[in-house]
């Protein structure tokens, strides 16, 4: 293992009907409270009006921010800037998936910044401070809700970047799994694919000795795996939700990753491909991962092993690492379309005509990826495969 220091500092609540929580974490850090949704999820599900309820109920101030996109952009999150500093704003409550609570982490840094926020997102400044905030996750996916990154969208430069901060973790996250009964099949299945990827993303790294690390990462794969296919058949199966919210959070708040760096390539391709194609990032994923295993099976081809025989079954006997992990590889595939999800960038109506932009995207802060340093000549060729 590397050296490591872990802190998160998130509070987590987790459980059936957790919402009055609200009315002692709130007081603990002012009085002007913007709530940020996104397109109207939460209107149409009702839980809406449950957190008005209980905010009402409470000495508190509300400003609205709606309308934060899928992909969230940076206009956006201007926006809500600017609603912080005239409103005079102390609290930040984010009530959404992913793209909801990455907006407000811009927000709460750029309300503590002089620049324009996007300087935080290109890292010409770093986020030393924000506002406090806390989430109502609504979607099972990012892990966000209790992780200090965010990822915000220039639709207007074809730009999509991960940036992070110590300052914008969320002071707490109110997980219900029935608020997220609602999410309709596609982006259930999304956000499986996106937090199976977080996994994989961190399995695949060259530091030795990481038995623990290995096998919690393999009980998440497996947890969803198992889930998953009854999840899509029952979508308000309280258990199955409850489940699959867990895997979720577990998957992307630094856990699995103590003791060495993930590789984490494949986010880099797929966020240069949502930047230039505004398609889910999990579908951008399901396409792409598999063809980034195939590119990188020769680098290390024992972990390709151990992940498709403890993982995916596979049956070892008489064959090469490589043979085997190559078995695994069409397992994933396998199991994602069985799901539903994609696996060409063609069924988003993606053809090859942007393809050296997307390449020059993935590129913007040069070769990335800590399993397999990837070129130019890797991207196309990893884009190319993913026609
Ligand atoms: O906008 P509304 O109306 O709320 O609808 C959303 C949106 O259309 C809908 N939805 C959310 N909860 C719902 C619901 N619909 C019905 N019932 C509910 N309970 O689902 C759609 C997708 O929501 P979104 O928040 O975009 O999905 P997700 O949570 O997958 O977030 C995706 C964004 O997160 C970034 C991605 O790049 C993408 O921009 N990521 C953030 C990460 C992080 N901060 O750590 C890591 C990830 O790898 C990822 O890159
Ligand atoms: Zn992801």
């Amino acid at each position: 293992m590397q050296s490591f220091t872990y802190y998160n500092p998130t509070k987590l609540i987790f459980g059936k009907d957790q919402l009055d929580h609200l009315k002692t974490e709130i007081p603990q850090y002012g009085k002007n409270v913007l709530l940020v949704y996104g397109g109207g999820s939460i209107k149409r599900s009702g839980l809406y009006d449950q957190v008005m309820d209980v905010l009402n109920a409470m000495d508190v101030t509300v400003t609205e921010l709606a309308g934060v996109e899928p992909n969230p952009r940076i206009t956006t999150a201007r926006k809500g800037v600017e609603l912080c500093k005239s409103e005079k704003i102390d609290f930040i409550l984010a009530v959404g998936g992913g793209s909801v609570i990455d907006c407000t982490k811009l927000i709460a840094a750029g309300a503590k910044y002089d620049g324009d926020a996007w300087d935080l997102v290109i890292k010409k400044a770093a986020a030393t401070e924000a506002l406090p905030f806390g989430t109502v996750l609504t979607l099972a996916a990012t892990g966000s809700e209790m992780n200090s990154g965010s990822v915000i969208t220039n639709w207007e430069t074809s730009e999509k970047y991960g940036w992070g901060s110590p300052a914008v973790f969320p002071k707490f996250s109110i997980l219900d799994p029935a608020n997220t009964f609602t999410v309709p099949k596609d982006h259930t299945i999304y956000g499986m694919v996106d937090m199976m990827t977080h996994v994989f993303e961190q399995y695949f790294h060259q530091v030795k000795n990481t038995p623990l690390q290995d096998r919690m990462c393999e009980g998440v794969l497996t947890t969803v795996i198992e889930t998953a296919p009854k999840l899509i058949n029952d979508l308000e199966n309280f258990e199955y939700r409850e489940t699959i919210l867990y895997n979720g959070t577990i998957a992307l708040n630094g856990m699995l990753q103590m003791g060495y760096r993930g590789d984490w390539a494949t986010h880099n391709i797929e966020h240069a491909v949502s930047a230039v194609y505004d398609i889910p990032h999990a579908g951008g994923l399901a396409i792409l991962f598999p063809n980034w295993m195939k590119h990188t099976l020769k680098e290390n081809p024992a972990r390709f092993k151990q992940l498709a025989v403890r993982v995916f079954g596979v049956d070892p006997t008489g064959k090469t690492d490589e043979e085997v992990g190559l078995e695994g590889i069409e397992k994933i595939r396998e199991f994602w379309s069985s799901l539903g999800a994609p696996t060409r960038l063609a069924d988003y109506q993606i053809d090859d005509s942007k393809i050296d932009l997307m390449a020059d995207r993935a590129m913007a802060n040069g070769e990335f990826g800590n399993f397999k340093k990837l070129n130019r000549d890797d991207v196309m060729a990893i884009l190319r495969a993913s026609l």
